[in-house]
């Protein structure tokens, strides 16, 4: 299949459309918290930043639908842009459910520039995935959080995962359209991109630590999810669980592919190091 033809914008969005799941959030099968699951609960100093990301995602993606002339494109954006509105349904039936002590900030001004915002999201949604996969992973283990509600969980990292696969696909079907990129998103755009989504989330980071300082996302909450945490690990969790969730994907749709290379080389260099220093230290010192 040619990137950029119309078979492979037809396979995408067909793609994109056959996986949807119809659900409504406030008749999930929210489970009865007792009272430490719901002191956790309540202690996860990132829900605001989350309903507000996922409110703005679906204004973004509504917007940019509206630019949009081709009808299966059209069509596919369209619900993309109503399952994330359904994302932020979802997180405020939690967050009426529990009680959760978070407000409805006001959405910031979206209509400028809507392709690039749409590419930003875009690409952030592919870095907060890649490593939502492995704190998704860490939070199971760890069970911060019921089993019950991991599952509802599941369900929204389902089609987080839908997104950016097809976010890949249209970004390269777009490029190759206008004439950039051959088969794939060149490294130096897709570098570019995401440069930009790390700098927005180190300002996200920095302004929910002055939100957040005071809170009580107690000692004890972030060492029952850290509690032995190791980086090398974390980055094997994130890399296995992207492989493993992108391979329920048609094998000719393009998946992200410039994070888990990231990771790869980033994983053969701490194995390399790691074994120095365990031969270092294996080898007494002479005098
Ligand atoms: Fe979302
Ligand atoms: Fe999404």
């Amino acid at each position: 299949m040619k990137i950029g033809s119309q078979e492979h914008r037809d396979a995408f969005c067909r793609h994109f459309t056959q996986t949807y799941t119809e659900y409504d959030p406030s008749a999930l099968p929210w489970p009865e918290l007792d009272d430490a699951a719901l002191y956790r609960l309540r202690s996860v100093p990132f829900w605001e930043e989350v309903f507000y990301t996922e409110r703005r995602a679906g204004a973004i993606v509504a917007a940019f639908t509206e630019t949009v002339a081709d009808p299966i494109l059209r069509d596919a954006l369209a619900l993309q842009g109503r399952e994330e509105t359904r994302h932020a349904q979802l997180i405020r039936v939690m967050i009426e459910k529990y009680g959760l002590d978070v407000s409805e900030r006001s959405l910031e001004d979206i209509s400028d520039n809507i392709e690039r915002r749409f590419k930003d999201f875009g690409f952030g949604e592919c870095l907060d995935s890649f490593f939502g996969f492995g704190l998704f992973k860490l939070a199971g283990q760890s069970e911060f959080l019921p089993k019950e509600m991991l599952q509802i969980f599941e369900a929204l990292m389902y089609e987080e995962t839908r997104h950016i696969v097809f976010f890949i696909n249209w970004m390269a079907y777009t490029e190759t359209r206008q004439g950039r990129g051959a088969r794939t998103i060149l490294p130096l755009t897709s570098l570019y991109y995401y440069l930009r989504a790390i700098g927005r989330t180190i300002g996200l980071a920095r302004r929910g630590k002055e939100l957040n300082d005071g809170q009580n996302f107690a000692a004890t909450q972030v060492s029952m999810f850290l509690d032995g945490f190791n980086f090398h690990r974390f980055l094997e969790d994130c890399y296995s669980e992207n492989s493993r969730r992108m391979s329920a994907f048609e094998p000719e749709l393009l998946r992200p592919r410039f994070l888990p290379q990231l990771a790869v080389t980033a994983l053969r260099a701490l194995r390399l190091w790691n074994s120095r220093s365990k031969l270092e230290s294996d080898v007494p010192m002479s005098r």
